[in-house]
């Protein structure tokens, strides 16, 4: 057992046989979640909307936890995508203020832990409170190196890739003949940051929903049926268990070879 791991993980439980099961090794080094299914968590409840949306802020903790003690290096979460603007507003409000008060609670969890922040997405039509919170708590960590947290906010992968080619266009030294994929992706709000190996979405819904569209190419895609409000570190472990028995190939024949 990992030492981060210990006291963690309950002897004995299931969780501690999943962790058994990993090779730590080979784990992704990038993990992408879509997190769905907190309206239907709270229906199930007869309970309104945001109590789900609640109630998924704690999977939020618990994930993040979980990625850092495990060794993931980058985690993204999808949490408020352009097309989420349609929603009522009160609920809305609701999300932005789950978000303003995380990030008020869990600055010092994200130092302690040597954790960083980065938002994707475009901050404009952000609530000003809560972009400076965004912005303190990414100057705050910004030089930490032990778990990425990518969190999406107004968030489109459409967007993503118009917003680079605009910047392709404005940039004055770029030639066209050296454009190519590699150099594309550094126009991308990920710049730098590896691309996910695994996708996790909850809820079973089968669709990937302008989520890093560029940057899924290659990713294995987990779905699981769980709501997210219920989504615990045991469904992550076993998430990285089924990621390790996928052959991963990249177009080629042979399995689990390096991508290029
Ligand atoms: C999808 O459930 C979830 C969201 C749109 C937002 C995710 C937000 C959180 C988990 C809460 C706060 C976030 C942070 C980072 C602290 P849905 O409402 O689409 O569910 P449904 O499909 O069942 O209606």
């Amino acid at each position: 057992m990992l030492e981060s791991l210990e006291g963690f993980i309950k002897p004995g439980s299931e969780e501690e046989s999943l962790v058994n099961q990993l090779d730590f090794n080979r784990l992704p080094r990038h993990v992408a979640v879509i997190m769905d299914g907190n309206g239907r968590w709270a229906k199930k409840r007869n309970r309104p909307r945001v109590e789900g949306h609640r109630a998924g802020s704690k999977s939020v903790r618990e994930i993040v936890e979980t990625c850092g003690r495990i060794g993931i290096q980058y985690l993204s979460l999808y949490a408020f995508s352009k097309e989420n603007w349609k929603r009522p507003k009160k609920e809305i409000a609701t999300l932005w203020r789950l978000l303003e008060d995380y990030l008020k609670k869990e600055d010092k969890v994200l130092v302690k832990n040597n954790f960083r922040l980065k938002v994707i997405g475009q901050k404009t039509s952000i609530p000003q409170s809560v972009i400076e919170e965004l912005e303190r708590v990414e100057a705050l960590t910004k030089n930490n190196d032990r778990l990425t947290i990518l969190l999406a906010l107004n968030y489109g992968g459409r967007s993503e890739i118009v917003d680079a080619v605009k910047r392709i266009m404005e940039d004055p030294d770029l030639k066209s003949d050296s454009l190519d994929e590699a150099k594309f992706s550094q126009y991308l709000y990920t710049a730098d940051i590896p691309d996910p190996d695994l996708l996790i979405r909850t809820s079973g819904e089968l669709r990937v929903s302008n989520f890093l569209l560029w940057q899924i190419a290659y990713s294995e895609i987990w779905i699981t049926e769980e709501l997210w409000p219920d989504f615990r570190k045991k469904h992550l472990l076993h998430a990285l268990v089924e990621f390790q028995k996928r052959e991963r190939r990249f177009g080629d024949i042979r399995p689990n070879v390096e991508h290029t």
